[in-house]
């Protein structure tokens, strides 16, 4: 390059301006690169031995005639820093795709994709969806890895249940429970394992989630103890009233009329001394609570998350005269809301 050149890239194009945006747009293809790496399987086959082109494209399931693609997007992982090349075999070498690796950490990589895939997308389409408008519906989301990122809170909702529990003298032995949206259904094998005398029942919308939660009771030993239903339950009915009703991180899946029909049909499902016990984020924590907020605010249900004192009184406007809540982090905006009728 002459001086000439120099001197333009400096004074014409902000050439300073230009590194460091250059080391910004570096974080964006880390993360890119990290997350597609983790969801398809290569940080996990990179952990267990450094691997050569044609062995990670056939971990990967693609054959010889995509091998040229293949390199071109590892070459991204080399050329952001998380992978090193190194006598024709890739290796990990980014403290992102490290962190992401281990199978212990497949909660941090299913949250992690949540916030490349969800969260990233809403902040970035946010202006021209609204201007097109075009929702977000649930069929956007994968539910298996949102009911695997939730995850992340499982040790919050588990404190919920406890306090949940804990209020009901005697009863836990033989009470009756309702979980909705069940997810994963880790709480169910939680409920079931602190209290073997629950009687529990669950349901979640999506089938493939459902299916998902049978297995993973069935892998916990406790197929046949509880019951999953692949259902909605606005449209759920039973002759069986519960002593509590669960709903754990899906409030905001019900906005305006539907969640006043929620709150109905909780109420209706519920014994006369029944309990709901509601576990959400709300508005007002961390960005990530914010994209997950936004997510929601572009969806068909138009609702975002919602704010404690708004949920408090929409418990109370239907009967729920008495509501104690709880904030379950201190600093994050994570609650856990136990309401009654009497
Ligand atoms: C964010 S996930 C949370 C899953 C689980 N409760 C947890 O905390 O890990 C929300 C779940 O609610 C379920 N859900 C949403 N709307 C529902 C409805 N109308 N009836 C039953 N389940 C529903 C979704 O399918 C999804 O699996």
């Amino acid at each position: 390059m002459n001086l000439a050149t120099l001197r333009k890239l400096i004074l014409e194009k902000n050439l300073l301006a230009l590194l460091r945006l250059g080391t910004q747009a570096n974080h964006v293809y880390r993360c890119a690169f990290a997350a597609a790496a983790g969801s398809s399987g290569l940080l996990g086959l990179l952990s267990r031995q450094p691997s050569k082109l044609d062995e990670i494209a056939r971990h990967l399931q693609l054959g010889n005639g995509q091998l040229a693609a293949v390199e071109a997007w590892l070459d991204c992982g080399v050329k952001a820093g998380e992978l090193a090349l190194k006598d024709g075999r890739y290796r990990l070498k980014g403290r992102l795709s490290r962190l992401l690796a281990p199978s212990g950490n497949a909660v941090l990589g299913s949250l992690f994709e949540e916030v490349t895939r969800y969260h990233y997308d809403a902040i970035l389409q946010a202006p021209q969806r609204l201007r097109d408008a075009r929702r977000y519906t649930l069929a956007d989301q994968d539910g298996e890895l949102i009911a695997r990122s939730s995850r992340v809170l499982e040790p919050l909702v588990e404190e919920a249940i406890d306090w949940a529990i804990s209020g009901m003298p005697g009863r836990a032995q033989n009470a009756s429970v309702l979980e909705i949206g069940c997810g994963a259904g880790h709480y169910l094998c939680y409920m079931r394992a602190r209290h073997p005398g629950l009687r529990l029942l669950a349901m979640d919308f999506q089938a493939e989630v459902a299916d998902a939660a049978r297995r993973n009771l069935a892998a916990s030993g406790l197929d046949g103890a509880v019951r999953i239903e692949h259902a909605d339950i606005l449209g759920f009915d039973s002759a069986e009233r519960f002593d509590l009703v669960t709903l754990h991180n899906n409030i905001y899946y019900f906005s305006g009329e539907r969640r006043d029909a929620l709150l109905r049909k909780v109420r209706a499902l519920l014994k006369p001394a029944g309990r709901l016990l509601l576990t959400t984020s709300c508005r007002g924590g961390s960005a990530a609570v914010a994209a997950l907020h936004l997510w929601w605010a572009l969806s068909d249900e138009d609702s975002g998350l919602p704010r404690r004192e708004e949920l408090r009184q929409q418990l109370q406007n239907h009967g729920f005269t008495r509501v104690d809540d709880k904030r379950m982090l201190p600093g994050e905006s994570y609650f856990a809301f136990l309401a009654s009728t009497g």
